[in-house]
């Protein structure tokens, strides 16, 4: 049995005090779940959150990180200072990073081995973009992005790694995938995986669908085969809702 694990992106949302009294609102609503939560706020809130959720069931991720450990590199955050603060999960090659900041499949495979080398576990975007979804491209491309992102990624690893099938077009749009069309992505990411590991690593990891995820259709795509979970940008932002979707 895989765990579920329900992840709340925040984005660029959120200052010391709203992440405050947002956290002690959720650690009550939450309390006994079987889910595994995770909330990934800005970089700025990671140590104030941290040390709030000491002694709660929920665990705290980054949104991003660089690969160097330390160095001259303004701006970037590396693994080094995220495990300092104890954090557990940091989301790689989101949409956005890639839309915005550059981020290629090959600056992914760095930073999940990066991750993994400092006991961080990576969550691992990706998805295609409408035309390509339109083009019957869907498939291939998630090939390319999963193989590209566990290149040269020992299989004792693969079990810390956690995917999330995020279409593109589904981001912040309203517009979610059906249930059925983000299991069979979520299927054929499961194959990929068999083809480049083995069946039982397949079976064992972990993978969340994104995109537009509320609390009116948590339900609906968690009970689908496939998916294990969800990345959730806009419903995280209010604890009660994030809440209804971790307690779908
Ligand atoms: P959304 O964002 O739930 O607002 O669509 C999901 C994500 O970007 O991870």
């Amino acid at each position: 049995m895989r765990l579920p694990i329900i992840a709340g992106n925040w984005k660029m949302h959120m200052t010391k005090d709203t992440a405050l009294s947002y956290l002690k609102d959720l650690k009550e609503r939450v309390k006994g779940t079987d889910v595994e939560v995770v909330i990934c706020p800005p970089s700025t809130l990671l140590n104030l959150l941290k040390e709030a959720a000491k002694g709660t069931n929920i665990k705290i991720g980054a949104q991003n990180m660089y690969w160097e450990e330390q160095g001259a590199f303004t701006g970037e955050t590396s693994p080094i200072m995220l495990k300092d603060l104890g954090i557990d999960y940091c989301i790689i090659g989101h949409s956005e990073r890639r839309q915005y900041f550059g981020e290629t499949d090959e600056t992914v495979n760095k930073k999940i081995k990066a991750a993994i080398k400092h006991g961080i576990k990576p969550i691992v975007c990706v998805g295609e973009t409408l035309e390509e979804r339109k083009e019957g491209k869907t498939e291939s491309l998630i090939k390319k992005q999963v193989a590209q992102a566990f290149k040269n990624i020992d299989l004792e690893d693969v079990k810390n790694v956690v995917i999330a099938y995020e279409p593109i077009w589904a981001i912040g749009t309203g517009e979610t995938a059906t249930p059925e069309m983000a299991n069979s992505a979520i299927a054929h990411i499961r194959e990929v995986v068999r083809d480049i590991y083995n069946e039982g690593i397949s079976e064992e990891i972990r993978i969340q669908y994104g995109g537009s995820v509320k609390p009116n259709n948590i339900e609906e795509l968690m009970g689908q085969d496939d998916i294990d979970g969800a990345l959730v940008g806009g419903a995280s932002l209010k604890a009660d809702s994030f809440s209804e979707i971790v307690n779908f």
